[in-house]
């Protein structure tokens, strides 16, 4: 079996889906990498040479020898193209934002996994590619926030008086969430965080963050994965006027509600931004799904009503050393559970496999993808 590594082309992708450290693990399989796929992240070729793997020149080389390609962002159509049909794909795919791509993965016979559709039982945590990135998007969250405000974090009691600290409010606390609350309460500022999932109470406060409660109950908050439920129009309605004066008494707010599948929910209105402290920041970590501030600007920082408002995308790229060596510990445990004595083993009997396949042998594995391809496509804004 030939692993391929090829160099991500997406705009600013700096991440590279295969650490040098992790050729060895391959001992019946050879790894090839295309010339300068880990430059971004600081692992030079020879890093690679060193290990063991042959460095190829080009894409189309790359693609074409490999039996199993490991990648990060979803591949484009070009990319699609010059995969070896029958070959086999691990890559961040989100297929349903990406169904022309899937119908390509499936008409070329790819066997394709999402590395975002990992379930999260417990045999997989360490799989869980969602995870690893978030936790690095919530670190540097918090210090882009710090960045970009006038303003100290920590309480100063000195000679020339006291400062008081920042106050940190989190919006939403899954795995982003979380970190943020954690690194904002290390740097020193007062932090309080919401949920829609009241579950989570515990997990902010052991984190010595407040959990704010909203005096408005979310109707089934949550599904038995452990995620949140899309909620009525009236109900984000409600949470955007009492979010509002949370973000009104705040330095910085930092949001991260999801909601699988759908457009991220607007919960900080254009009329709380208008009612924030000058010099205020938001950094909204939901951006990648529309954002979950009115006047979130995905891919861009902006300043509105004097507020800085950060945008962007990708943040694990800006760590790209540290997201890949994680990345590829996701990626690579996953491979090895396919890989049986140097040969593939996809057991469709196991949630592990049969949940994040999206294509093989022609055919669209993945339900949701495959009823979106199939039906007249409802999506919920
Ligand atoms: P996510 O990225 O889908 O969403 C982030 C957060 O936004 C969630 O906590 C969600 O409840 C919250 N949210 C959604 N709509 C909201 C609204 N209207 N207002 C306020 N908050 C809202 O979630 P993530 O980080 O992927 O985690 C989801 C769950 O999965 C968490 O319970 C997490 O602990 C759990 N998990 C379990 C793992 C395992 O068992 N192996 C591994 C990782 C996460």
């Amino acid at each position: 079996m030939i692993i391929g590594v090829p160099k991500e082309t997406a705009d600013r992708e700096r991440r590279v889906s295969l650490v040098p450290d992790a050729v060895s693990k391959f001992t019946q399989s050879m790894v090839i990498i295309e010339t300068g796929a880990g430059e971004g992240a600081d692992y030079p070729d020879s890093a690679y040479s060193a290990k063991g793997a042959e460095v190829v020149s080009d894409p189309e080389t790359l693609y074409s020898r490999s039996d199993i390609v490991l990648k990060v962002q979803p591949p484009s159509i070009n990319e699609v193209e010059i995969l070896k049909e029958n070959s086999v794909l691990i890559s961040f795919l989100y297929p349903l934002s990406n169904l022309e791509m899937v119908r390509h993965l499936a008409t070329r016979k790819i066997t394709s996994f999402a590395m975002d559709l990992i379930p999260r039982i417990s045999r997989a945590q360490s799989m869980d590619a969602l995870s690893s990135q978030a936790t690095i998007a919530g670190y540097k969250a918090v210090l882009l926030a710090a960045d970009s405000l006038p303003k100290l974090f920590p309480m100063l009691m000195t000679a020339a008086g006291t400062i008081s600290p920042a106050r940190v409010f989190v919006i939403g606390a899954g795995v982003a969430g979380l970190q943020a609350i954690a690194v904002a309460h290390r740097l020193g500022a007062v932090v309080e965080a919401y949920d829609v999932r009241p579950v989570v109470k515990e997990q902010i406060e052991s984190l010595g963050a407040k959990f704010v409660q909203l005096p408005v109950t979310a109707q089934d908050a949550q599904t038995s994965g452990g995620y949140a439920k899309a909620q009525s129009e009236d109900f984000y309605r409600k949470q955007q006027d009492l979010l509002a004066e949370h973000a009104n008494s705040s330095d910085v707010v930092i949001t991260t509600a999801l909601v699988p599948g759908q457009k991220a929910p607007i919960l900080v209105s254009e009329e709380a931004v208008k009612g924030m402290r000058p010099s205020s920041v938001i950094v909204d970590l939901a951006a990648e799904q529309g954002g979950n501030c009115a006047l979130t600007e995905p891919g861009k920082t902006v300043i509105k009503y004097g507020v800085t408002i950060h945008g962007l995308v990708n943040l694990p790229s800006m760590m790209a050393p540290q997201a890949s060596q994680l990345y590829t510990r996701n990626v690579v445990t996953f491979l090895l559970e396919i890989l049986k004595d140097g040969k593939l083993d996809v057991n469709l009997n196991d949630e592990l496999i049969r949940g994040p396949l999206v294509t093989q042998d022609g055919a669209v594995m993945h339900d949701q993808t495959k009823r979106t391809l199939e039906g007249p496509v409802s999506v919920k804004s």
